[in-house]
């Protein structure tokens, strides 16, 4: 049986078929974003394990994880790291090549956005094959992160990417599953 959160998270996604490609089933969040009870849940749901823990950083995902891990960083009064797609940083980065269940691109973060030993919790809307986490896990350890987690709402189990974290020793947190 599913909990209320679930009910909550599940009702306020939205689905649209075939975006951004044939075959895709989008779940788009802007519809949980919207809604005040829903977006207040998911984060809190999200950052309650962290409470009382020190976490220098919370790295969000462009662009998605832009708007959560804002949120997120600002309960556990943490800095926030912008992972971006290429060329939108204006100083110095680091860049990574990755793929993701509709395509390959590129994401950067400046070089001094995170100091070694630095605890960063990694956060994004969704995982899927986990190749933009993986790419991220990459770069912020690249620069001697030390990961906490990785938290999304929505997990693709599926696609492998929950496994694909797991097997780099990163912790994942999920809310809710689409089969
Ligand atoms: C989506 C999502 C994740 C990624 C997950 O972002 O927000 O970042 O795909 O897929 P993966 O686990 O297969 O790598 P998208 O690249 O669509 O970017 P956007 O947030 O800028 O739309
Ligand atoms: N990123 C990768 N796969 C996705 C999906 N099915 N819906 C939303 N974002 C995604």
């Amino acid at each position: 049986m599913k909990s209320s959160l679930e009910d909550t998270l599940l009702s306020a996604i939205r689905a649209i078929p075939d975006y951004p490609k044939p075959g895709i089933m989008f779940r788009d969040i802007t519809t949980l974003l919207g809604n005040a009870r829903a977006f207040r849940r998911a984060i809190d749901e999200l950052v309650h394990p962290y409470a009382g823990t020190k976490v220098d950083k919370v790295a969000g995902i462009e662009a998605r994880g832009f708007i959560l891990g804002g949120a997120i960083a600002h309960q556990l009064s943490s800095g926030f790291i912008p992972i971006r797609k290429k060329g939108k940083l204006p100083h110095e980065t680091v860049r990574v090549a990755y793929s993701l269940e509709y395509g390959l691109d590129e994401m950067e973060m400046h070089k001094d956005a995170v100091a070694a030993g630095e605890k960063v919790i990694l956060v994004d809307d969704l995982i899927a094959t986990g190749g933009t986490a993986d790419g991220a896990v990459r770069l912020l350890r690249q620069m001697g992160a030390d990961i906490v987690a990785a938290c999304f709402i929505i997990d693709l189990p599926e696609l492998g990417g929950r496994r694909k974290l797991e097997a780099l020793d990163v912790p994942v947190r999920t809310l809710v599953a689409y089969e």
